[in-house]
């Protein structure tokens, strides 16, 4: 309890700051080192960069950051539902996904209701659940996959939203579409499902699910998507949502008039042209990907199999193992936050950076960790 005069909402006694991954510069400084010297892997950033396409397109709309920005985000709206084959009032603008999941906690959660994830799961959504008053529920996970019959059983009356990451953080792993799309097939209607769909790009071409058709059926799902990920710009911070109109236009009226700058609009823009960019970042994923799953087998340590653009390593001790890394000017993200105190989870790099950790790894103090 914070000792101020003015009473405050209890349940922020609950919450405690979301603790990112650590910023590159911060490590530089206490390490004494040049920050070109740090190799970050601890957020799930795109390897490669930014699409060039979109760093030239912000500088040119750099010029005009005097103005407020288009708060519909126009040309990006129109661009995207072209791509989707929807209507522009489908499509919801934030600064992130983030501050998605924040407007769908402002519109459908207080306390008296509950929300339903899965454990090892996003943080966030717990984080927001309660940010609102409102109850998470936690449900056990299939092995390393979120378990849709357990989300499911887990709705009852009060349950308003109930959060799928698919791909999910930090396990890596997806759901099968005939298994997501048969959990959407069941659920009732008085909960809306939030599809988080922050890496979708990298699962295997034809595995996601159609959740615009399932919304086109009247289904209530939603799903989010960012601009963070695959193209390379969560400095930028903007993401969106794809959501039935009636739902989208709750959405909007809880959003700040100007949340997503221009020079996000502009370079997210361009971003979604870079075709190049994409492709490039998919056969990069790929190819490290297999690099790592060999060089982890060889040292003998656990991995999870993942669909995405990160790997949840077992090292036997997460937090020691980030420490050490760390000492070396490697930063990965210890896991013990996620209930998974022997692992950590690792961002796939440059074919140099993640050469960088494995030879670190190798000579870890006490050995590579635990063998299978
Ligand atoms: C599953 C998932 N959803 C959403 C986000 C947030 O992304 P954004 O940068 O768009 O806020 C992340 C970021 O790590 C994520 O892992």
């Amino acid at each position: 309890m914070a000792e101020i005069p003015v009473e405050y909402n209890p349940w922020v006694d609950l919450l405690r700051p979301y603790e990112p991954g650590r910023p590159v510069e911060e490590l530089a400084r206490e390490l004494g080192v040049a920050p070109q010297a740090v190799v970050k892997l601890a957020s799930n950033e795109n390897a490669l960069g930014p699409s060039p396409a979109a760093v030239r397109a912000l500088r040119e709309a750099a010029s005009r950051m005097h103005l407020y920005p288009d708060g519909s985000c126009f040309y990006l709206a129109q661009r995207i539902a072209q791509k989707l084959g929807v209507t522009s009032d489908w499509l919801v603008f934030g600064t992130g996904s983030n501050e998605l999941i924040v407007l769908l906690g402002l519109v459908f959660l207080r306390p008296g209701v509950a929300a339903v994830m899965s454990e090892k799961s996003f943080l966030i959504y717990r984080l927001v659940t309660r940010m609102f008053g409102a109850e998470p529920i936690e449900v056990s996970m299939k092995g390393w996959t979120i378990d849709p019959g357990a989300l499911q059983e887990a709705i009852g009356e009060d349950c308003r939203l109930v959060f799928i990451a698919n791909p999910n953080n930090p396990t890596g792993t997806a759901v099968s579409r005939e298994n997501l799309e048969a959990f959407l097939d069941r659920l009732p209607d008085h909960v809306l499902a939030v599809v988080d769909e922050a890496y979708v790009e990298f699962m295997p071409e034809g595995q996601a699910p159609d959740l615009i058709s399932r919304m086109r059926e009247g289904k209530m799902v939603c799903s989010l998507r960012t601009f963070s990920k695959i193209y390379g710009l969560a400095g930028l911070r903007i993401g969106y949502c794809v959501a039935p109109p009636p739902v989208a236009s709750l959405l909007q009226r809880v959003r700040q008039p100007f949340n997503v700058s221009s020079v996000a609009q502009a370079a997210a823009l361009a971003a979604l042209e870079d075709q190049e960019h994409v492709r490039r970042t998919l056969q990069l994923v790929a190819s490290e990907r297999r690099y790592l799953e060999s060089e982890l087998r060889g040292l003998g340590m656990e991995y999870v199999r993942s669909v995405t653009n990160f790997m949840l390593v077992r090292t036997g001790n997460g937090l020691q193992t980030f420490a050490a890394l760390q000492e070396r000017h490697i930063i990965v993200r210890p896991m013990d936050v996620y209930g998974l105190p022997d692992f950590v989870r690792i961002t796939i790099g440059t074919h140099e950076q993640n050469r960088r950790l494995i030879s670190v790894l190798r000579d870890l103090p006490g050995g590579p960790g635990r063998r299978t």
